[in-house]
């Protein structure tokens, strides 16, 4: 068994590493059967000098999206700039999400050294990862579609932000979508006939069924937290196509990867943004591609999508940025704005596992690496389908849910996963979470394996955090990673928070529905946390802070704010404050954290964008 795991685990690292270099190689990977609507997206080398209407940076979740759509445009000629190369065979696999961020599709961000978080993890940082892949992020995330509740975007719009109202925005969510899911069809909240597909995972976990259960007897409906109300229990709704991922790339670039004014660059990495320091008018970018560096010029505008870190980052080595960071690291200010600062992010505790007496409920590395697994993935289903191994979601409210707020606004969320930390043999998830072995083997080496195999999690997010970090350079170099300061927990209200989420899910576990199969909290303490009883807050405080990890959402750092607001980056017409023709269009535009995967709501943010961009150069929006 072991060996041929070992030999997995090799070929998949090959082939990660190999699909860097040759696209033909990726090609083969890729299974069929595959819709006429896929296929490489060519690569396409520009001239040094060449001309382009708009330049967009980043071919993410917003990017891909925002490539596609001004390209609508037929005279408008637009080039996408993509530091990374394909997706691959891999990456379709749901299930291996969390592996994807230990191969070099993941920037590799880490966070500065946490006081209050990631304790307990690799010299107390934690990982911060980021997708390189055409796709960006969205090649690396856990495939789950979620928007947030209604009063999220119509705090962003009392904030001053024009246009950005939930009944502003709805339209975009539905404009990108077309939901595979039947009982949703119908829906006035959801759209069908767009790009993106969103479906459940093909494969109906046991455990969907007792946490539907449990919900109700906790006296949760069981609904479409898309929809009309959030609070309640779910199956993921997640972006995928026939069981497998379905990233902005496969959904926006690839059905139109021969239209003949869009040009893709792929594993070119913008060095900088030129910005004409008289006129303060953005008028090119500078990348590497191999070893060549290269300028492009824009006759129209320059579109900053390349993420919270990277357009942060990527304005301030140009000299958009606090004056005096700017100066303190050696750049010439050219405009003094606040980027880098309201950096937010949601927080996931991770470290628990539960016990049920019946491996055949759970998903962990043992079925995960099995053939029967592989074969029926191919053929479309089979837990690989389960969106980063999630099997249920949830939405309540603790009680620290803000009393001004109504009541059908959620303040925490649960993700359960088919399977758990104790559960991974292969080391995977130890290594994303940062975790050590020695860790590890404390707190679960004495469970047999079989035990370990019939265990799964469920964690909870804190969805509206108080606290917030900021992003700084090191230096003038986009190469060097910047310093990240995410300040978690440095609310001790958001603490709390999630104790109350470790409780409700003890609720959840409570249930007559899991006590059918045992279910039951392993309850060997965390190392470090043996001072404190067992169960009691006081533990679970201790525990967060040790193995409490991102879920990846980290949005804000160049926000949009009303004309007059000092907080402000970016107008609500998401241009960077006194430069002309630049903009930024993805999550670091937020100026305050939907509580919500953020992967909707920046495919929603890069829609709007693209018919606010078309409006001001006085194009019909379609
Ligand atoms: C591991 C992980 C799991 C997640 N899980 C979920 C989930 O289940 N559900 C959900 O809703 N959200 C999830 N998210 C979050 C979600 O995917 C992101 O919020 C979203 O993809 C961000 O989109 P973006 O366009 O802002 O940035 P990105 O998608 O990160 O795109 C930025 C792009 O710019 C490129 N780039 C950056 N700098 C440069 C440069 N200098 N030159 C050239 N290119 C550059 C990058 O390579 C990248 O392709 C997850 C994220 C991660 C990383
Ligand atoms: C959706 O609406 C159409 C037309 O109104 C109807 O024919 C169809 O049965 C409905 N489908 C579902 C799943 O409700
Ligand atoms: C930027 O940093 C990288 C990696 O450290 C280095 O290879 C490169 O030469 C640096 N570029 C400049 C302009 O100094
Ligand atoms: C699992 O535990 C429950 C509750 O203790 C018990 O009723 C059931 O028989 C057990 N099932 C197995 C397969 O051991």
């Amino acid at each position: 068994m072991r060996w041929i795991l070992i030999w997995i685990q090799i070929t998949v690292v090959i082939a990660l590493d190999a699909s860097k270099l040759f696209d033909f190689w990726t090609d083969i990977f890729r299974p069929l059967p595959r819709s006429p609507r896929e296929g490489f997206v060519p690569d396409y080398t520009p001239n040094n000098l060449e001309e382009f209407d708009f330049i967009v940076i980043g071919a993410g979740s917003a990017g891909c999206i925002l490539a596609n759509r001004l390209s609508e445009i037929s005279e408008w000629k637009v080039l996408l700039i993509e530091g990374g190369g394909n997706e691959n065979f891999f990456s379709d696999v749901p299930i291996f999400a969390p592996f994807l961020s230990t191969t070099p599709m993941n920037w590799g961000y880490s966070s500065e050294p946490e006081q209050r978080a990631c304790r307990d993890l690799r010299g107390n940082v934690c990982f911060l990862p980021r997708g390189k892949v055409l796709g960006g992020s969205s090649v690396l995330n856990f495939l789950i579609y979620q928007r947030g509740h209604p009063d999220d975007y119509d705090d962003w719009a009392k904030m001053g932000n024009q246009g950005w109202s939930y009944s502003e925005i709805l339209p975009y969510f539905k404009k990108s979508e077309n939901i595979r899911i039947s009982d949703l069809k119908n829906s006035s909240y959801h759209g069908r006939g767009g790009y993106l597909d969103i479906d459940y995972a093909p494969y109906k976990s046991p455990l969907e069924v007792l946490f539907r259960k449990a919900g109700e007897e906790l006296g949760y409906k069981w609904r479409d937290p898309n929809g009309e109300h959030v609070i309640g229990f779910s199956k993921p709704q997640a972006t995928m196509r026939n069981g497998r991922r379905c990233s902005t790339s496969k959904a926006f670039l690839e059905p139109i990867r021969y239209r003949r004014n869009l040009k893709v660059t792929k594993n070119s990495i913008v060095q900088k943004i030129m910005i004409d320091p008289i006129t303060k008018t953005a008028i090119g970018v500078e990348f590497n591609k191999g070893r060549i560096r290269r300028q492009v010029m824009t006759r129209r505008e320059i579109i900053l999508a390349a993420g919270t870190i990277g357009s942060a980052q990527l304005l301030m080595v140009s000299g958009v940025g606090p004056e005096e960071h700017l100066i303190e690291v050696g750049i010439k200010p050219v405009m003094n704005l606040p980027v880098g600062y309201n950096l937010q992010d949601h927080v996931t505790f991770s470290g628990n596992a539960f016990l049920v007496n019946d491996s055949s409920l759970c998903v962990n590395d043992k079925t995960a690496a099995s053939p029967i697994s592989a074969a029926q993935y191919l053929a479309g289903g089979g837990p690989l389908t389960l969106p980063g191994g999630a099997a249920g979601l949830a939405f309540s409210r603790t009680r620290f849910a803000s009393r001004d707020h109504s009541a059908t606004r959620p303040d925490i969320e649960l993700v359960m996963g088919a399977g758990s930390l104790a559960g991974d043999m292969l080391g995977i998830l130890r290594t994303l979470l940062g975790v050590t072995d020695k860790w590890f083997w404390q707190v679960y080496g004495s469970l047999p394996p079989q035990v370990r195999q019939a265990s799964f999690a469920i964690n909870p997010v804190l969805i509206r955090p108080r606290s917030v970090g900021r992003l700084k350079i090191r230096t003038g170099n986009f190469s060097d990673h910047p310093v990240l300061k995410m300040n978690y927990f440095d609310d001790i209200t958001d603490l709390h928070a999630l104790v109350e989420g470790v409780r409700l899910i003890q609720k959840v576990v409570n249930t007559r529905a899991f006590q059918q199969y045992g279910t039951r909290l392993h309850d060997v303490p965390f190392p470090g946390c043996q001072g404190y009883p067992f169960d009691s807050d006081e533990y679970w405080q201790c525990a967060i802070m040790q193995t409490s990890i991102t879920i990846d959402h980290q949005v804000g750092t160049c926000k949009m704010a009303p004309a007059g607001d000092p907080s402000g980056v970016v107008s609500p017409r998401l241009q960077v404050y006194g430069i002309r023709g630049l903009r930024v269009a993805d999550a670091s535009v937020m100026p305050r954290i939907p509580a919500a995967h953020t992967h909707a709501p920046v495919m929603m943010i890069a829609e709007k964008a693209a018919d606010i961009i078309k409006q001001d150069w006085g194009y019909p929006i379609m």
